[in-house]
């Protein structure tokens, strides 16, 4: 179990972040499996700038917002090539802020959006359906340290 973490300054800082997080982990992803990000952190803590970065990163032009309300969006990755030689297609953007458990969320069909080994699935309080994210995925705790200064701890989580 790897374990490192980043500290940012600024939602730029944040944003650059992932962006390079994605190029490195694309490197090593696997083609039978989805690449999870497991996003956990209180209100504010970045969790969707570094969305966005990842977002940025696939060639998705969209303007990345918390899907609190929809729950969960959906992309189609455009402009990276590391992505297209892990087989990755699709980008699944999903908020469990107003999901209560993971029978909530089989109901929506997330259990099937992480299985798909074509997706790379973005979860956002995925604390509260940690019970359906499939091993392996990266899990990122986002601290407010101050104002400006976020801290993310990172762990590569295999089994
Ligand atoms: N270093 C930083 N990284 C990310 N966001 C930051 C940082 N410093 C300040 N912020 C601010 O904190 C808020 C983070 O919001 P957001 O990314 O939506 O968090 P979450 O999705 O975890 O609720 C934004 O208002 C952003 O401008
Ligand atoms: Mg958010």
């Amino acid at each position: 179990m790897e374990l490192s973490s980043i500290t940012t300054k600024s939602s730029q800082a944040t944003i650059a972040s992932a962006k390079k997080f994605l190029e490195k982990v694309l490197k090593e992803a696997r083609e039978d499996a989805p690449l999870i990000f497991y996003l956990e952190g209180e209100l504010g803590s970045g969790k969707t700038h570094f969305v966005k970065g990842l977002a940025e990163a696939l060639g998705i032009k969209d303007n990345i917002t918390s899907p609190t309300f929809v729950l969960m969006k959906k992309y189609a990755v455009s402009g990276s090539t590391a992505a297209r030689q892990a087989g990755k297609k699709l980008f699944f953007h999903i908020d469990c802020y107003r999901i209560y458990d993971s029978q909530d969320a089989r109901q929506i069909g997330l259990d099937k959006i992480l299985e798909n080994p074509r997706a790379i699935v973005a979860v956002e309080w995925a604390e509260r359906i940690a019970d359906i994210v499939p091993k392996p995925y990266w899990k990122l705790v986002f601290k407010h340290i101050d104002d400006k200064t976020r801290k993310i701890v990172i762990k590569n989580v295999q089994r």
